[in-house]
Protein backbone atom coordinates (compact mmCIF):
# COMPACT_ATOMS: atom_id res chain seq x y z
CA UNK A 1 0.00 0.00 0.00
CA UNK A 2 1.62 3.40 -0.99
CA UNK A 3 1.25 6.61 1.28
CA UNK A 4 -2.37 7.91 -0.91
CA UNK A 5 -4.52 4.82 0.46
CA UNK A 6 -2.50 5.28 3.82
CA UNK A 7 -4.19 8.87 4.02
CA UNK A 8 -7.01 7.98 2.61
CA UNK A 9 -8.01 5.27 5.65
CA UNK A 10 -7.28 7.67 8.61
CA UNK A 11 -9.82 10.00 7.47
CA UNK A 12 -12.49 6.83 7.82
CA UNK A 13 -13.24 4.07 5.91
CA UNK A 14 -12.41 3.13 2.36
CA UNK A 15 -14.67 3.71 -0.15
CA UNK A 16 -15.81 0.97 -2.83
CA UNK A 17 -13.31 -0.64 -4.41
CA UNK A 18 -13.70 -0.19 -8.16
CA UNK A 19 -9.95 -0.20 -9.71
CA UNK A 20 -10.05 -3.43 -11.86
CA UNK A 21 -6.50 -2.25 -14.06
CA UNK A 22 -4.57 -5.13 -12.66
CA UNK A 23 -4.71 -9.05 -12.93
CA UNK A 24 -7.12 -10.90 -14.41
CA UNK A 25 -10.34 -8.96 -16.23
CA UNK A 26 -13.13 -11.33 -14.93
CA UNK A 27 -12.10 -10.88 -11.33
CA UNK A 28 -13.72 -8.37 -8.49
CA UNK A 29 -11.74 -5.26 -8.19
CA UNK A 30 -8.66 -5.65 -6.03
CA UNK A 31 -9.71 -5.25 -1.91
CA UNK A 32 -13.55 -6.36 -3.26
CA UNK A 33 -13.38 -9.39 -1.04
CA UNK A 34 -15.17 -11.42 1.26
CA UNK A 35 -12.99 -12.23 4.41
CA UNK A 36 -14.22 -14.90 6.52
CA UNK A 37 -14.01 -13.43 9.50
CA UNK A 38 -15.41 -10.05 8.28
CA UNK A 39 -18.64 -10.48 5.62
CA UNK A 40 -19.39 -6.47 6.32
CA UNK A 41 -17.75 -3.97 7.09
CA UNK A 42 -17.63 -0.10 7.23
CA UNK A 43 -17.60 1.64 3.78
CA UNK A 44 -17.44 5.29 2.72
CA UNK A 45 -20.30 6.14 -0.12
CA UNK A 46 -19.56 8.94 -2.88
CA UNK A 47 -21.08 11.58 -0.63
CA UNK A 48 -19.33 11.09 2.81
CA UNK A 49 -22.01 8.81 4.20
CA UNK A 50 -20.34 6.13 6.29
CA UNK A 51 -22.70 2.81 5.64
CA UNK A 52 -22.03 -0.56 4.84
CA UNK A 53 -20.08 -3.09 2.18
CA UNK A 54 -21.29 -6.54 2.22
CA UNK A 55 -19.41 -9.12 0.93
CA UNK A 56 -20.01 -12.42 2.19
CA UNK A 57 -22.76 -14.55 0.32
CA UNK A 58 -25.12 -15.17 3.97
CA UNK A 59 -24.95 -11.90 4.97
CA UNK A 60 -25.87 -10.50 1.09
CA UNK A 61 -28.77 -12.87 1.43
CA UNK A 62 -29.86 -11.75 4.47
CA UNK A 63 -29.54 -7.95 3.69
CA UNK A 64 -31.37 -8.38 0.43
CA UNK A 65 -34.15 -10.81 1.78
CA UNK A 66 -34.69 -8.33 4.73
CA UNK A 67 -37.94 -5.87 4.13
CA UNK A 68 -36.12 -3.84 6.81
CA UNK A 69 -33.88 -2.49 3.77
CA UNK A 70 -35.57 -0.36 1.32
CA UNK A 71 -34.83 0.22 -2.01
CA UNK A 72 -35.80 3.79 -2.47
CA UNK A 73 -33.85 5.79 -4.14
CA UNK A 74 -34.08 8.81 -1.85
CA UNK A 75 -33.30 7.08 0.92
CA UNK A 76 -29.71 5.80 -0.37
CA UNK A 77 -26.49 7.08 -0.69
CA UNK A 78 -24.81 6.15 -3.87
CA UNK A 79 -21.99 4.29 -3.40
CA UNK A 80 -19.77 5.90 -6.16
CA UNK A 81 -20.09 8.91 -7.64
CA UNK A 82 -22.75 8.96 -11.21
CA UNK A 83 -22.05 11.62 -13.50
CA UNK A 84 -24.68 13.72 -14.55
CA UNK A 85 -26.88 13.07 -11.17
CA UNK A 86 -27.40 14.94 -8.24
CA UNK A 87 -25.78 13.94 -4.87
CA UNK A 88 -29.21 13.38 -3.36
CA UNK A 89 -30.88 10.69 -5.58
CA UNK A 90 -35.12 11.66 -6.30
CA UNK A 91 -37.33 9.19 -6.00
CA UNK A 92 -37.93 6.38 -8.87
CA UNK A 93 -39.57 7.88 -11.64
CA UNK A 94 -43.34 6.34 -12.67
CA UNK A 95 -42.96 2.47 -13.89
CA UNK A 96 -39.37 2.04 -11.78
CA UNK A 97 -39.75 -0.19 -9.55
CA UNK A 98 -36.55 -0.69 -8.61
CA UNK A 99 -36.78 2.14 -6.68
CA UNK A 100 -40.30 1.25 -4.64
CA UNK A 101 -40.78 -0.89 -1.77
CA UNK A 102 -43.79 -3.05 -0.92
CA UNK A 103 -46.90 -2.74 -0.96
CA UNK A 104 -46.18 -0.23 -3.94
CA UNK A 105 -43.58 -3.12 -5.45
CA UNK A 106 -45.81 -5.28 -4.67
CA UNK A 107 -48.87 -4.05 -6.98
CA UNK A 108 -46.68 -3.50 -9.98
CA UNK A 109 -44.82 -6.85 -9.37
CA UNK A 110 -47.40 -9.16 -9.47
CA UNK A 111 -49.29 -7.64 -12.27
CA UNK A 112 -45.86 -7.86 -14.18
CA UNK A 113 -44.59 -11.25 -13.37
CA UNK A 114 -48.14 -12.46 -14.56
CA UNK A 115 -47.03 -11.76 -17.93
CA UNK A 116 -43.71 -13.40 -18.38
CA UNK A 117 -45.82 -16.54 -18.97
CA UNK A 118 -45.24 -20.19 -19.90
CA UNK A 119 -46.34 -19.44 -23.27
CA UNK A 120 -44.80 -16.22 -23.84
CA UNK A 121 -41.33 -17.33 -22.78
CA UNK A 122 -41.59 -19.82 -24.99
CA UNK A 123 -42.57 -18.18 -27.86
CA UNK A 124 -39.66 -16.01 -26.92
CA UNK A 125 -37.30 -18.70 -27.31
CA UNK A 126 -38.10 -19.20 -31.00
CA UNK A 127 -37.67 -15.77 -31.53
CA UNK A 128 -33.97 -15.93 -29.68
CA UNK A 129 -32.96 -18.66 -32.35
CA UNK A 130 -33.77 -16.69 -35.44
CA UNK A 131 -32.85 -13.89 -34.19
CA UNK A 132 -29.22 -15.73 -32.93
CA UNK A 133 -29.00 -16.96 -36.36
CA UNK A 134 -29.52 -13.92 -38.48
CA UNK A 135 -27.16 -12.41 -36.55
CA UNK A 136 -24.52 -15.04 -37.06
CA UNK A 137 -25.70 -14.50 -40.82
CA UNK A 138 -24.82 -10.81 -40.90
CA UNK A 139 -21.19 -11.85 -38.93
CA UNK A 140 -20.19 -14.52 -41.08
CA UNK A 141 -20.77 -12.39 -44.22
CA UNK A 142 -19.25 -9.70 -42.85
CA UNK A 143 -16.00 -11.34 -41.59
CA UNK A 144 -13.49 -13.00 -41.00
CA UNK A 145 -13.57 -10.48 -38.17
CA UNK A 146 -16.06 -8.57 -35.98
CA UNK A 147 -16.70 -6.74 -33.07
CA UNK A 148 -18.22 -8.99 -30.95
CA UNK A 149 -20.34 -6.58 -29.15
CA UNK A 150 -21.87 -4.66 -32.23
CA UNK A 151 -22.16 -7.59 -34.19
CA UNK A 152 -23.57 -10.17 -31.53
CA UNK A 153 -23.84 -8.91 -28.03
CA UNK A 154 -26.06 -5.76 -28.38
CA UNK A 155 -28.64 -6.50 -30.91
CA UNK A 156 -29.61 -10.13 -29.69
CA UNK A 157 -31.07 -8.62 -26.33
CA UNK A 158 -32.21 -5.22 -27.92
CA UNK A 159 -34.16 -7.33 -30.51
CA UNK A 160 -35.76 -9.23 -27.80
CA UNK A 161 -36.64 -6.43 -25.94
CA UNK A 162 -38.59 -4.73 -29.29
CA UNK A 163 -40.41 -8.30 -28.91
CA UNK A 164 -41.39 -8.02 -25.84
CA UNK A 165 -42.43 -4.69 -25.68
CA UNK A 166 -44.03 -5.15 -29.56
CA UNK A 167 -41.95 -2.92 -31.37
CA UNK A 168 -42.98 -3.04 -34.72
CA UNK A 169 -40.17 -4.02 -37.69
CA UNK A 170 -40.18 -0.32 -39.10
CA UNK A 171 -38.97 1.01 -35.78
CA UNK A 172 -36.36 -1.42 -34.97
CA UNK A 173 -33.64 0.48 -36.07
CA UNK A 174 -34.19 4.12 -35.10
CA UNK A 175 -35.06 2.31 -31.38
CA UNK A 176 -31.94 0.84 -31.49
CA UNK A 177 -29.75 3.58 -32.69
CA UNK A 178 -31.35 4.94 -29.40
CA UNK A 179 -30.89 2.45 -27.06
CA UNK A 180 -27.40 2.49 -28.69
CA UNK A 181 -26.51 6.22 -27.70
CA UNK A 182 -28.38 5.64 -23.77
CA UNK A 183 -25.54 2.74 -23.09
CA UNK A 184 -22.33 4.21 -24.95
CA UNK A 185 -20.28 3.94 -21.75
CA UNK A 186 -18.17 6.90 -23.43
CA UNK A 187 -21.02 9.22 -25.18
CA UNK A 188 -21.07 12.52 -23.15
CA UNK A 189 -23.84 13.35 -20.42
CA UNK A 190 -25.69 15.69 -22.60
CA UNK A 191 -25.71 13.10 -25.82
CA UNK A 192 -27.02 10.64 -23.34
CA UNK A 193 -29.57 13.07 -22.19
CA UNK A 194 -31.21 13.46 -25.88
CA UNK A 195 -31.18 9.75 -26.19
CA UNK A 196 -33.42 9.66 -23.04
CA UNK A 197 -35.89 12.38 -24.24
CA UNK A 198 -36.12 10.86 -27.56
CA UNK A 199 -36.58 6.67 -26.18
CA UNK A 200 -39.36 8.27 -23.22
CA UNK A 201 -40.72 9.97 -26.36
CA UNK A 202 -41.08 7.10 -28.05
CA UNK A 203 -42.35 4.92 -25.69
CA UNK A 204 -44.79 7.21 -24.71
CA UNK A 205 -46.19 6.89 -28.74
CA UNK A 206 -46.18 3.38 -28.60
CA UNK A 207 -48.15 2.87 -25.98
CA UNK A 208 -50.47 4.95 -27.42
CA UNK A 209 -50.58 2.52 -30.69
CA UNK A 210 -51.01 -0.35 -28.66
CA UNK A 211 -54.02 0.96 -26.90
CA UNK A 212 -55.60 1.78 -30.40
CA UNK A 213 -54.27 -1.86 -31.93
CA UNK A 214 -53.13 -4.42 -29.18
CA UNK A 215 -50.84 -6.64 -30.90
CA UNK A 216 -49.30 -10.19 -28.67
CA UNK A 217 -46.43 -8.66 -26.61
CA UNK A 218 -46.19 -7.52 -23.11
CA UNK A 219 -47.06 -4.35 -23.73
CA UNK A 220 -49.99 -4.88 -24.98
CA UNK A 221 -51.31 -7.14 -22.80
CA UNK A 222 -50.33 -4.84 -19.89
CA UNK A 223 -52.91 -2.29 -21.54
CA UNK A 224 -55.82 -4.14 -20.32
CA UNK A 225 -54.60 -3.41 -16.70
CA UNK A 226 -55.75 -0.69 -14.94
CA UNK A 227 -51.87 1.23 -15.38
CA UNK A 228 -52.02 4.44 -16.79
CA UNK A 229 -50.68 5.54 -19.98
CA UNK A 230 -47.48 7.28 -18.06
CA UNK A 231 -47.11 4.05 -16.22
CA UNK A 232 -47.39 1.55 -19.09
CA UNK A 233 -44.41 3.59 -20.74
CA UNK A 234 -42.31 3.74 -17.71
CA UNK A 235 -42.41 0.23 -17.43
CA UNK A 236 -41.18 -0.10 -20.79
CA UNK A 237 -38.48 2.17 -19.88
CA UNK A 238 -37.75 -0.31 -17.06
CA UNK A 239 -37.41 -3.37 -19.04
CA UNK A 240 -35.46 -1.62 -21.34
CA UNK A 241 -32.92 -0.56 -18.83
CA UNK A 242 -32.66 -3.57 -16.90
CA UNK A 243 -32.90 -5.85 -19.58
CA UNK A 244 -30.17 -5.22 -22.45
CA UNK A 245 -27.55 -3.87 -20.90
CA UNK A 246 -27.16 -7.12 -18.55
CA UNK A 247 -27.67 -9.31 -20.75
CA UNK A 248 -25.21 -8.01 -23.47
CA UNK A 249 -23.11 -7.41 -21.00
CA UNK A 250 -23.02 -10.86 -20.14
CA UNK A 251 -22.32 -12.22 -23.92
CA UNK A 252 -19.77 -9.62 -24.41
CA UNK A 253 -17.72 -10.33 -21.03
CA UNK A 254 -19.23 -14.31 -21.16
CA UNK A 255 -17.57 -14.83 -24.47
CA UNK A 256 -14.37 -13.19 -23.67
CA UNK A 257 -14.41 -15.01 -20.50
CA UNK A 258 -14.72 -18.31 -22.71
CA UNK A 259 -12.11 -17.65 -24.94
CA UNK A 260 -9.69 -17.23 -22.16
CA UNK A 261 -10.99 -20.20 -20.22
CA UNK A 262 -10.11 -22.73 -23.54
CA UNK A 263 -10.32 -26.06 -21.55
CA UNK A 264 -14.06 -25.01 -20.40
CA UNK A 265 -14.92 -23.91 -23.87
CA UNK A 266 -14.12 -26.97 -25.04
CA UNK A 267 -15.90 -29.09 -22.51
CA UNK A 268 -19.30 -26.74 -23.89
CA UNK A 269 -17.90 -27.50 -27.19
CA UNK A 270 -18.01 -31.20 -26.62
CA UNK A 271 -21.58 -31.19 -24.54
CA UNK A 272 -23.90 -28.08 -25.72
CA UNK A 273 -26.09 -29.61 -22.93
CA UNK A 274 -23.35 -28.46 -20.93
CA UNK A 275 -24.85 -24.80 -22.09
CA UNK A 276 -27.22 -24.46 -19.01
CA UNK A 277 -24.81 -24.83 -16.07
CA UNK A 278 -22.46 -22.60 -18.75
CA UNK A 279 -25.03 -19.72 -17.97
CA UNK A 280 -25.05 -20.18 -14.51
CA UNK A 281 -21.14 -20.59 -13.70
CA UNK A 282 -20.51 -17.47 -16.20
CA UNK A 283 -23.53 -15.67 -13.89
CA UNK A 284 -21.91 -16.38 -10.77
CA UNK A 285 -17.98 -16.12 -12.17
CA UNK A 286 -19.10 -12.37 -13.61
CA UNK A 287 -21.89 -10.63 -11.99
CA UNK A 288 -22.35 -8.09 -14.10
CA UNK A 289 -25.01 -5.64 -12.05
CA UNK A 290 -23.23 -4.77 -9.05
CA UNK A 291 -23.39 -3.37 -6.41
CA UNK A 292 -26.79 -3.26 -4.90
CA UNK A 293 -27.76 -0.85 -2.25
CA UNK A 294 -30.53 -0.65 0.07
CA UNK A 295 -31.31 1.57 3.11
CA UNK A 296 -31.83 0.63 7.05
CA UNK A 297 -35.70 1.50 7.64
CA UNK A 298 -34.23 0.57 11.51
CA UNK A 299 -31.49 -1.08 13.24
CA UNK A 300 -31.00 -4.06 12.42
CA UNK A 301 -28.21 -6.74 13.42
CA UNK A 302 -26.57 -8.79 10.57
CA UNK A 303 -24.02 -11.25 11.21
CA UNK A 304 -23.29 -9.61 14.84
CA UNK A 305 -22.90 -6.00 13.07
CA UNK A 306 -25.24 -3.15 14.13
CA UNK A 307 -26.43 -1.57 11.26
CA UNK A 308 -28.74 1.86 12.05
CA UNK A 309 -31.23 3.30 10.98
CA UNK A 310 -30.72 6.01 7.86
CA UNK A 311 -27.45 3.97 6.99
CA UNK A 312 -26.78 3.03 3.19
CA UNK A 313 -25.81 -1.03 2.70
CA UNK A 314 -24.38 -1.63 -0.57
CA UNK A 315 -24.27 -5.38 -0.89
CA UNK A 316 -21.56 -6.36 -3.35
CA UNK A 317 -22.70 -9.78 -5.20
CA UNK A 318 -19.96 -10.11 -7.19
CA UNK A 319 -17.94 -10.43 -3.87
CA UNK A 320 -20.61 -12.28 -2.42
CA UNK A 321 -20.44 -15.15 -5.55
CA UNK A 322 -16.71 -15.24 -4.84
CA UNK A 323 -17.22 -15.98 -1.40
CA UNK A 324 -14.84 -19.03 -0.64
CA UNK A 325 -17.50 -20.22 2.53
CA UNK A 326 -20.16 -20.53 -0.48
CA UNK A 327 -18.60 -21.69 -3.72
CA UNK A 328 -15.01 -23.23 -3.06
CA UNK A 329 -11.87 -22.45 -5.10
CA UNK A 330 -13.85 -19.56 -6.44
CA UNK A 331 -12.32 -17.97 -9.00
CA UNK A 332 -12.04 -20.73 -10.58
CA UNK A 333 -14.37 -20.91 -14.02
CA UNK A 334 -16.10 -23.95 -13.61
CA UNK A 335 -18.82 -24.99 -15.84
CA UNK A 336 -19.06 -28.44 -13.79
CA UNK A 337 -19.43 -26.84 -10.16
CA UNK A 338 -23.60 -26.43 -10.68
CA UNK A 339 -23.41 -22.33 -9.44
CA UNK A 340 -26.67 -22.41 -7.77
CA UNK A 341 -27.72 -20.12 -5.23
CA UNK A 342 -25.50 -17.08 -6.92
CA UNK A 343 -26.69 -13.43 -6.32
CA UNK A 344 -26.41 -12.08 -10.01
CA UNK A 345 -29.95 -11.76 -10.31
CA UNK A 346 -30.16 -10.46 -6.66
CA UNK A 347 -32.42 -11.99 -4.15
CA UNK A 348 -35.51 -11.31 -2.72
CA UNK A 349 -38.63 -8.98 -3.29
CA UNK A 350 -36.79 -7.06 -6.23
CA UNK A 351 -34.88 -10.51 -7.70
CA UNK A 352 -34.57 -10.18 -11.30
CA UNK A 353 -37.97 -10.27 -12.73
CA UNK A 354 -36.27 -11.40 -16.45
CA UNK A 355 -34.23 -13.79 -15.51
CA UNK A 356 -35.86 -16.29 -17.36
CA UNK A 357 -35.54 -14.65 -20.40
CA UNK A 358 -31.72 -13.87 -19.97
CA UNK A 359 -31.16 -17.25 -19.42
CA UNK A 360 -32.96 -18.79 -22.60
CA UNK A 361 -30.92 -15.79 -24.46
CA UNK A 362 -27.66 -16.80 -23.06
CA UNK A 363 -28.47 -20.77 -23.36
CA UNK A 364 -29.33 -19.89 -26.96
CA UNK A 365 -26.67 -17.45 -27.89
CA UNK A 366 -23.51 -19.28 -26.47
CA UNK A 367 -23.78 -22.73 -27.78
CA UNK A 368 -24.76 -20.80 -31.30
CA UNK A 369 -21.94 -18.59 -31.27
CA UNK A 370 -19.17 -21.46 -30.81
CA UNK A 371 -21.09 -23.81 -33.29
CA UNK A 372 -21.04 -21.01 -36.18
CA UNK A 373 -17.31 -20.12 -35.52
CA UNK A 374 -15.65 -23.26 -34.69
CA UNK A 375 -12.31 -21.18 -34.68
CA UNK A 376 -13.70 -17.99 -33.00
CA UNK A 377 -10.93 -16.00 -31.10
CA UNK A 378 -10.02 -12.59 -30.04
CA UNK A 379 -8.60 -10.58 -32.68
CA UNK A 380 -6.36 -8.65 -30.08
CA UNK A 381 -3.84 -9.10 -27.02
CA UNK A 382 -6.45 -10.04 -24.02
CA UNK A 383 -5.05 -6.40 -22.27
CA UNK A 384 -6.01 -4.26 -25.06
CA UNK A 385 -9.61 -5.44 -25.08
CA UNK A 386 -11.26 -2.28 -23.53
CA UNK A 387 -13.55 -2.73 -20.13
CA UNK A 388 -16.55 -0.83 -18.56
CA UNK A 389 -15.42 -0.20 -15.65
CA UNK A 390 -16.67 3.02 -15.09
CA UNK A 391 -20.12 2.17 -15.05
CA UNK A 392 -22.72 0.33 -12.58
CA UNK A 393 -22.99 -3.16 -15.62
CA UNK A 394 -20.05 -4.12 -16.18
CA UNK A 395 -18.60 -5.60 -19.39
CA UNK A 396 -16.32 -4.69 -22.35
CA UNK A 397 -17.03 -1.87 -24.98
CA UNK A 398 -15.91 -3.89 -27.60
CA UNK A 399 -14.56 -7.49 -28.21
CA UNK A 400 -12.66 -7.43 -31.70
CA UNK A 401 -12.74 -11.16 -32.82
CA UNK A 402 -11.66 -13.27 -35.50
CA UNK A 403 -12.01 -16.60 -37.17
CA UNK A 404 -10.32 -18.74 -40.18
CA UNK A 405 -13.10 -18.56 -43.16
CA UNK A 406 -14.19 -22.12 -44.20
C1 LIG B 1 -33.93 -6.69 -11.29
C2 LIG B 1 -29.72 -8.53 -12.88
C3 LIG B 1 -31.74 -9.39 -17.24
C4 LIG B 1 -35.72 -7.04 -15.83
C5 LIG B 1 -32.63 -7.17 -11.34
C6 LIG B 1 -31.72 -7.20 -10.20
C7 LIG B 1 -30.54 -7.69 -10.66
C8 LIG B 1 -30.70 -8.00 -12.07
C9 LIG B 1 -29.26 -7.89 -9.85
C10 LIG B 1 -32.06 -6.78 -8.76
C11 LIG B 1 -31.90 -5.31 -8.50
C12 LIG B 1 -32.18 -4.95 -7.05
O1 LIG B 1 -32.44 -5.81 -6.21
O2 LIG B 1 -32.12 -3.74 -6.72
C13 LIG B 1 -29.91 -8.92 -14.20
C14 LIG B 1 -28.89 -9.60 -15.00
C15 LIG B 1 -29.47 -9.84 -16.23
C16 LIG B 1 -30.84 -9.31 -16.19
C17 LIG B 1 -27.48 -9.94 -14.55
C18 LIG B 1 -28.90 -10.50 -17.46
C19 LIG B 1 -28.06 -11.48 -17.45
C20 LIG B 1 -33.00 -8.85 -17.24
C21 LIG B 1 -33.94 -8.89 -18.34
C22 LIG B 1 -35.05 -8.20 -17.95
C23 LIG B 1 -34.82 -7.76 -16.59
C24 LIG B 1 -33.69 -9.58 -19.68
C25 LIG B 1 -36.36 -7.89 -18.66
C26 LIG B 1 -36.73 -8.31 -19.78
C27 LIG B 1 -35.57 -6.75 -14.49
C28 LIG B 1 -36.56 -6.02 -13.71
C29 LIG B 1 -36.04 -5.91 -12.41
C30 LIG B 1 -34.74 -6.57 -12.41
C31 LIG B 1 -37.90 -5.49 -14.21
C32 LIG B 1 -36.70 -5.23 -11.20
C33 LIG B 1 -37.45 -6.22 -10.40
C34 LIG B 1 -38.04 -5.60 -9.13
O3 LIG B 1 -37.60 -4.54 -8.69
O4 LIG B 1 -38.96 -6.23 -8.58
N1 LIG B 1 -31.99 -7.68 -12.45
N2 LIG B 1 -31.05 -8.77 -14.95
N3 LIG B 1 -33.57 -8.18 -16.19
N4 LIG B 1 -34.49 -7.06 -13.68
FE1 LIG B 1 -32.83 -8.03 -14.28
Amino acid sequence: AGTTADAATTEGPPTLPTDRRTGCPFDPPTGLTAPSDEPLRRMRCADGHIGWLVTGHAAARAVLSDPRFSSRYELLHPPIPMPGLPEQLPPAPVGDIIGLDAPEHTRYRRLLTGKFTVRRMRRLTERVQHFTAECLDAMEQAGPTADLVAAFAQPVPALMICELLGVPYADRERFQSQVAALFDQTAEVEAKGDAYTALSHYLNELVLAKRAEPTDDLLSDLTTSDLTDEELAGIGGLLLAAGLDTTANMLGLGTFALLSNPDQLDALRADPALAGQTVEELLRYLSVADPIPRAALEDVEVEGRLIRTGETVTVSVQAANRDPRRFPDPDRLDLHRGATGHLAFGHGAHQCLGQQLARVEMTVAFPALFARFPTLRLAVPPQEVPLRDRSNIYGVISLPVTWDKE
